[in-house]
Parts: C-alpha cells; structure tokens; sequence
C-alpha cells in the first residue's frame, strides 16, 4: 500500500486556535481522509510547538510556569481537534522527551560535523517571530518585517548553522523537483530570496531558558525553530530506539507533505531541507503554502476584537457547515476575507439550497412515484440527452475533482462537486418529472430521470466524505447506499443499479436567515472573554451530591418553545423512558442541530412548568461569556448510562 504522511505546523500554545490554526487544520484532514478513500496508508501529524521565549512570556502573563502553561493549552488544542473530528495520528509536543532527546542528539551531530560552529551574534532581534533580522531587512524605525513590532539589539555567543555551505544544493534540489513548493508563486519567492544571498544562522539563545539545553554546553538553548521542525521527523521516532515509522513513512515512504501558512514558508523551504541535507537525509517532503484568513480590517487580533474562534460556529451551525465553509472559502495559494455574510451565504446556497433541496426533492419522488425503489431503465424519451449530459458532467467532476485534490487545492476540488450537484439540479428542470408522471407511457424515463438524480447526489455524496463529517453518513443512508457503493472505485455513473430510499430525508441542513446570523456571528466576533469571578459556591458533602441522578440522554426532537424565545423544548430519550425538557440554550444552538447528540441530563429533579410547558428534568452546559455551552457525553455512552 502507497504511504502517505501529512503534517500541520506545530502550533504556539500562545493561547486559544483561531479559525486560522482550525483552517490548516482541518485542510490537513480533509486530504488525509481523501487519500485513505483512496487507498492510501494515511497518517497525519499535528502538535505544539513549546519552547521560546514567546512561551516564556504567555505563561508569565497567565501568571503560571511553563510547562503548566503548555500543558493546558495542548490540553485545550487537543479537545479542539477532537471536536472537529480531526483523524491526527499522532500529536506532539515539543516538550516530551521523545522529542527533545533527539532534537539534542542531532544538534551534537551538527556541532560534531562542523555544520553547527559556535560564534557571537549582535543584531536586531524580533519576539514575537523568534529572529533576528539584518539592518536592510528592518523596516523603518527598526521595526520586525514581519509583524511590525519593534526589535530588540541583542548580544549574545551563539551557535550558527552553515546555512551558506547549502544553498547552492538547495537551489539545485528546487530546480530538479518543480514540485517541491506549491504553489508556484511561493517558489519564486524562495528561489530571490536564496540567490540574495543565505546568512548562517543563529540557532542557539542565552537570553532565556525555556527551551531544550545544548547537550555540550547547557547554558545555550536550541533556537526554536530548529527544534521545532525536527518535530516532524522526532514524531515517527527518528533517533530513538524504534524507528519504524521514519523508516516507512519518509525514508520508504511515498508521499510526505507539509502544509503551512505562507508566513513560515522560509523556514520550512530553506532551514528545513538544509537541516535534512546536513543529517544526510533524504528532503522528501513537498510543502504546501497556503494563503490567510483575513478580516475586513486586516489581519486577526484580539486586541482589534475581530477574532473568531471555531468552537462558536460549530456549536451553532454543526461541525459540517464550519468545515465545508472553511476548506471551501480560502481560495487556494490566495488570501480569503472571513465575513458572516460569506459564511451564510455558503451554506445556503451549497448546502441549504443546492444539495439538501436536490436529496429531498428527490427521494420525496423516489417515494411518490415509485414507492421509493426504481432502477435503472431503458427508454426513448427525449430527456435521455439531458441524462447524457449529467453523465458526462460527472464523468469530467470526478476526474477534476481527484486532479484538484492530489493537487492540494481542496476549494476547486469542492467547486467540481458543486458543479454536478447543479448539474442534477438542472436535470430536474428540463425533465420536469411530475409532467412525465403524467403520462403511463412516460413512467420508464421518469424512473430514468430520477435514477439519474440518485446516482450524480450517490458521486456528489462520496466526493463531500472527506468534508461532509457528519452528513455524509446520513446522505448515504437516506439514499439506501451501502458501504462498498461509498468508494471511489464505484465512483461511476451506473455503479449501483437499483435504489431503496429512505421514506423521508428530513432536512439535513436547515436554512439560515440571514437577518439573525448575520449578526450572530458579528457579536461573537467582538466576544471578549469576561473577567467576572463568580464567588464559590458553599462546600456539599458526597452524599449531598449523590442526591442528584445524572444519566446519558439522546436527544430524539427538539423544537422552539412557543411562548419563550430563549427556550427550547426537547425530548430526550434517558434510557427508562423519553422525557420532555425545557432548556435555555435557543440563544447559542439551533434545534435542528441538536437533534442526535448525547447530553447528560439530571433526571431526579421535580417537574415544573416552563412558560406553559412541562419540563421533567435539566440538562447540564457549561458556560463561556455568560452563555450556556452544550455538554455532549461520548457518543458511545448509550442513554442511560450514569453519570458520577
Ligand atoms: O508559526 N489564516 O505557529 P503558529 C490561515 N510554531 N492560516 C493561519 C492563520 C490565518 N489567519 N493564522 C494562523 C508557528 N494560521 C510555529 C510553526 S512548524 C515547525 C512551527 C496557521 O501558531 C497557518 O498554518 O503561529 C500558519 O502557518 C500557522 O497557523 C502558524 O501557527
């Protein structure tokens, strides 16, 4: 089997991921679980990157040491990738010792082979990005080209690495291999700055500790973007004992590719490879560089309070519309404004309209007109040449499609999806089913039509699998489509034969309007976390808390109170029997999105009426700027289950 290994940045665990993080993030996954559908051995790679003096200064501020610092934070980026249902194989983190020991064996191989020579470094340096700068590099006022901040002389012994005795091999190595940055632009980019000229680089720092101490001389901690790098090799097991997985997924392995903003581009296309050539491995990655997010005022920061963190869409708009929205938006190798619009309009359009109208239209036919089995028929009827066309349009959809995705451009690849879903859309207009239906002689080359319909939303279905989490699963049931006619090699027109639909589809992406989201999301944005210490709450004994019952429940509907805005009415099966609770969550969730997920509920608590309505219980939320937050229990908790 071909491997395949993908990697996201490491992130600083400076403080809570943005869109921005969830972005390359779920990118990441999105290619990931499209190459295992298509046969790869997938693995993918994400982490935190610990050290540096940026980290130093965060845990100060949070008025914690380090490590505790860190470790909360990774604790937080984890739980984040778990509800975004990110498939990482592995997470790591600079500050376990699998990394740092190996991280400090090849930094003595280094200094041992004359690659990594002590020396003493005056210069410009900048905090924020970890680097020094030269004084034509600095803009005006001695600010960090980067970021604008301003820098600091600094002073100091340090090791440098020979970037020089590289950069011609380097030039050459991205001259043989046109494939090695995408997109093109970020090459060129790479190739001027390479032929200005490749200072060594300092790669070790006195000024601060937290970092991994140079073996040989301990008052040096490793540049952090040394040890960060290494990160992606150290994670297969690279110098330690067991090295299986560097053996077979980069040394044997076929495809490795890193993907990152285009901000750390030079540290990933020029410091990276030549670290790899001065180990005497092989480079074999290939490096995706992808545009940002941006606001309308720029780019994201708290301080401007335009910061949109994904937890928040997710919870109102479900997992599938922040993933399909974000993967689908940034235009490839381009920068992408974030507006609430934009992100109502997407899911309206794509997935309200388009797709989810074209099932239900669909499978209500199916049901209608054939009592919801038909196959695929033979006719003379003159809408064969609209048939003919859909097929051809999703013979080209699929071929583009898998073109775009080995490409990496995961927007375009969506674009092609979305194409035969209007397509199919289109077929319903020009066949007018319910005419044919008419008329006894048309009913073979409606069965036709409508068989059309099912099979291009069966390719649309298995094309969204890699974004559509959730949702495809569903789509799949609803159009009776089972597990081997879900692959990419069944991914042909006429593939599956026959068809036994669901008797309803359901809505499975319920409109949004436009006048409440819009805002919605706007308020989210100017969300500043609230400094509000609520005083603690008297001490209880065990066998006062052992009073409450707190079981499991799954949530069966879920409607808007009549009466009561703020309020939502769900009934929620708790194992003994369904009971009818009265929540006020309508603020942060719609009912639709609801429906499915596993709460926990206190199922001992004395009935009262809510505004009219009966409500035998309460569900349990926590709280983030004085909102409620849904409290799912593991899915695989089955209602019932206590909960101590
Ligand atoms: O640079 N739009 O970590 P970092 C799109 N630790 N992507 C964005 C984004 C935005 N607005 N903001 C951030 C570091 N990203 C180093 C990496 S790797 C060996 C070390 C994404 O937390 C994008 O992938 O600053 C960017 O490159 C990365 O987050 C930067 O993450």
């Amino acid at each position: 089997m071909k491997t395949f290994y993908i990697t996201t940045p490491i992130y600083y665990p400076s403080g809570k991921f943005h869109i921005g993080s969830a972005y390359t993030t779920c990118f990441c996954d999105t290619i990931k679980r499209y190459k295992k559908m298509d046969g790869y051995d997938a693995r993918m790679l994400t982490g935190t990157d610990e050290h540096g003096q940026k980290i130093e200064q965060a845990a100060q501020q949070a008025g914690k040491s380090p490590l505790e610092h860190v470790d909360y934070i990774a604790g937080i980026a984890q739980d984040l990738w778990k509800s975004l249902k990110i498939t990482n194989d592995d997470f790591i983190r600079t500050t376990e010792s699998r990394h740092k020991t190996a991280v400090q064996d090849i930094f003595e191989r280094l200094i041992a082979q004359d690659d990594i020579y002590l020396g003493e470094y005056s210069g410009a340096y900048c905090v924020e990005d970890e680097a020094f700068f030269t004084p034509t590099q600095l803009l005006p006022g001695g600010l960090c080209p980067d970021c604008g901040r301003p820098t600091k002389i600094v002073k100091e012994e340090t090791y440098f690495l020979r970037l020089s005795k590289y950069s011609e091999r380097l030039l050459k190595y991205i001259e043989d291999n046109p494939d090695f940055i995408t997109p093109e632009t970020r090459k060129n980019e790479v190739v001027t700055f390479i032929k200005s000229g490749l200072n060594d680089l300092s790669v070790s720092r006195t000024s601060f500790a937290w970092g991994i101490p140079v073996k040989s001389n301990p008052k040096h901690v490793i540049y952090v973007w040394i040890d960060a790098l290494c990160n992606y090799i150290t994670a297969l097991g690279y110098g330690s004992q067991d090295d299986h997985l560097f053996q077979k997924y980069w040394m044997n392995g076929n495809e490795v590719i890193h993907v990152t903003g285009k901000d750390i581009l030079r540290f990933h296309a020029i410091f990276w490879p030549i670290i790899l050539m001065a180990l005497d491995l092989p480079i074999r990655f290939r490096l995706v560089a992808h545009g940002w997010y941006l606001m309308k005022d720029g780019k994201m920061s708290k301080s401007k309070g335009n910061v949109i963190y994904p937890e928040m869409l997710v919870e109102r708009y479900g997992l599938d519309a922040f993933r399909y929205y974000i993967v689908k938006e940034l235009s490839f190798g381009n920068d992408t404004v974030f507006t609430p619009e934009d992100f109502v309009a997407r899911f309206n359009s794509d997935l309200v309209n388009d797709l989810g109208n074209l099932l239900s239209r669909s499978i209500a036919m199916v049901n209608k007109y054939f009592g919801g089995h038909i196959q695929n028929t033979k006719h003379n009827h003159e809408c064969l040449k609209y048939e003919q066309e859909l097929e051809i349009t999703a013979q080209q959809v699929f071929t583009k499609y898998h073109e775009y995705m080995d490409d990496f451009n995961v927007a375009k690849a969506l674009g092609e999806v979305s194409r035969l879903v209007a397509r199919t859309n289109k077929l319903i207009d020009e066949t007018t089913p319910w005419a044919l239906a008419k008329n006894v002689d048309y009913l073979p080359a409606l069965e036709s039509v409508l068989y059309h319909l099912l099979e291009a939303l069966r390719l649309a279905t298995i094309m969204y699998s890699p974004v559509l989490i959730n949702s495809h699963p569903l789509l799949f049931a609803a159009l009776g489509v089972d597990d081997c006619d879900q692959t990419f090699q069944n991914g042909y027109f006429g593939a599956k034969k026959q068809y036994d639909v669901a008797h309803d589809a359901g809505h499975l992406f319920p409109r949004l309007d436009a006048e409440t989201e819009v805002p919605y999301i706007k308020a989210m944005m100017n969300e500043q976390p609230k400094a509000i210490i609520k005083p603690a709450k008297p001490e209880i004994t065990i066998d006062e808390f052992n009073k409450m019952e707190i079981k499991v429940g799954k949530v069966i509907s879920c409607q808007t109170h009549p009466n009561a805005a703020k309020l939502l009415v769900l009934q929620i099966n708790t194992g003994d029997r369904n009971r009818q609770i009265v929540s006020g969550i309508a603020e942060v969730v719609l009912p639709e999105t609801v429906v499915g997920k596993t709460l926990m509920v206190i199922t001992n608590l004395q009935p009262v009426k809510l505004r009219g309505i009966l409500s035998e219980g309460m569900i349990l939320c926590g709280e983030r700027n004085g909102k409620p937050v849904l409290l799912e229990a593991p899915c695989d908790l089955t209602p019932g289950s206590i909960i101590r």
